[in-house]
């Protein structure tokens, strides 16, 4: 095992009934901006559950924040910041709500000129202007870490940030609100988690064997929880399940003292910002390919998650890591997910290129866990993705 440190300050509230419970997570004296997305929490009634905890509380609300959390409009949100003396943000949605509150916590409190360089220069915030969330898509697992990913429609980018300073203070996952999300980002949500469970396990062994389980449990919870959790009726047993995997998922528990891979993603970043794909849904594109290009560098890891999450005992070790990654697919094509480019865009010629050229541009020579896939493997990667 690799040596580590671990530190998750954010506590969770989790449980049926508990949005209410917000009023005791708020500062007294707290001037709060409270931050959701398009509209979906007006129709569900987890605006009028978080109107009534902020009874006894001053606040601005802020609307509009779109999936893909949009530069823009997160710097419209900002002016309002600086306008009402904001001292605190609450984020009410998803991934893209929290990142973008993220994003807000960081540049409410940067000196530099522009915002654009926390994303560009790769600042990162050490403190930013503390807030909390209310979870209402189990995805990303934001609402435990302090990472985010802001979109610039303007010049097509999708750029990473984080730091210490950037943990919700506190997160309430009531299980209940993903009764109105549509199955498509169920889908989404399994897949997302599933995949960051994958980037951070699919490497090479260095023998740390709670990290492993603890990986191939979430991946196991997850396979058994989809097919109720893609069924008309509302099982709550289920989707406890599932919110918590979500959130354990990308906690920062299951990667400390092992290798990490994230390639997937800052490909599937790409198509986002070139294609506006759903997140999830780039990763499911990208995952084949770039699992059948590493073979040789991940076959025993995942021959070892055929085996213990797919039950894939007959064979070689290279017999047992191709079928898992086969399983792998058709896990994603279970939920409903195409896993090819050419089943969202008809002009994804010079994708590769593309994405291959940003990377360069950016001074990204090698990513990976053994930091060794160059712009032109990329380029190959994707190429197979097609
Ligand atoms: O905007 P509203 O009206 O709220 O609707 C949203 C949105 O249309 C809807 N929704 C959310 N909760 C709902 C609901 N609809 C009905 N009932 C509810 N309870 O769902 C749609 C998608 O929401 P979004 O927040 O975009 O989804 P998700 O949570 O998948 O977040 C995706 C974003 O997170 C980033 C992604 O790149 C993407 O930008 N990620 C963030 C990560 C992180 N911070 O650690 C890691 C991830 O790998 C990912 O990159
Ligand atoms: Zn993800």
């Amino acid at each position: 095992m690799n040596n580590f440190e671990f530190k998750n300050p954010t506590k969770i509230i989790f449980g049926k009934d508990t949005i209410e419970k917000l009023k005791d997570e708020i500062p007294a004296n707290a001037n709060v901006l409270f931050l959701y997305g398009g509209g979906s929490i007006k129709e569900n009634g987890i605006y009028d559950q978080v109107k009534a905890a902020l009874a006894n509380v001053d606040f601005t609300e802020f609307g509009g924040i779109p999936a893909n959390p949009e530069y823009e409009i997160l710097m419209d949100a900002l002016k309002v910041i600086e306008a009402k003396n904001i001292t605190y943000l609450l984020a009410v949605g998803g991934g893209s709500v929290i990142d973008g509150t993220k994003f807000l916590s960081a540049a409410a409190v940067y000196e530099g000129d522009t915002p654009w360089d926390i994303l560009t220069k790769n600042i990162r915030t050490e403190n930013g202007m503390p807030f909390g969330t209310v979870l209402t898509l189990p995805a990303t697992g934001s609402e435990m870490n302090s990472g985010a990913v802001i979109t610039r429609k303007e010049t097509r980018e999708k750029l990473a940030m984080g730091g210490p300073g950037l943990f919700p203070k506190f997160s309430i996952l009531d299980p209940e609100v993903i009764k109105s999300i549509p199955k498509r980002q169920i889908a989404n949500g399994l897949a997302d988690a599933f995949t960051h469970v994958l980037e951070q396990y699919m490497t090479y062994s260095v023998d740390a064997k709670l990290q492993d389980r603890f990986a191939e449990s979430i991946l196991l919870t997850l396979v058994e929880i989809a097919p109720p959790m893609l069924k008309e009726e509302f099982d709550y047993k289920a989707a406890s399940s599932f919110m918590w995997s979500c959130t354990m998922a990308l906690n920062g528990l299951i990667q400390k003292g092992v290798p990490t891979d994230w390639a997937i993603h800052a490909m599937g970043h790409e198509l986002t910002a070139l294609y506006g794909i759903d997140h999830a849904r780039t990763l499911a594109i990208i995952t084949e390919s770039h699992y059948k290009y590493n073979f040789e560098a991940k076959k025993e890891k995942l021959a070892q998650y055929g085996e213990r999450v797919w039950n894939i005992n007959e064979g070689s070790i290279d017999d047992k890591a191709y079928a898992a990654i086969e399983k792998t697919t058709a896990f994603f094509k279970s939920l409903g997910i195409d896993t090819k480019l050419s089943d969202y865009t008809n002009e994804y010629d010079g994708t590769a290129e593309e994405i291959a050229k940003r990377f360069t541009d950016r001074g990204w020579l090698g990513l990976g866990e053994h930091q060794s896939l160059s712009p032109k493997k990329v380029e190959k990667i994707v190429k197979m993705a097609y």
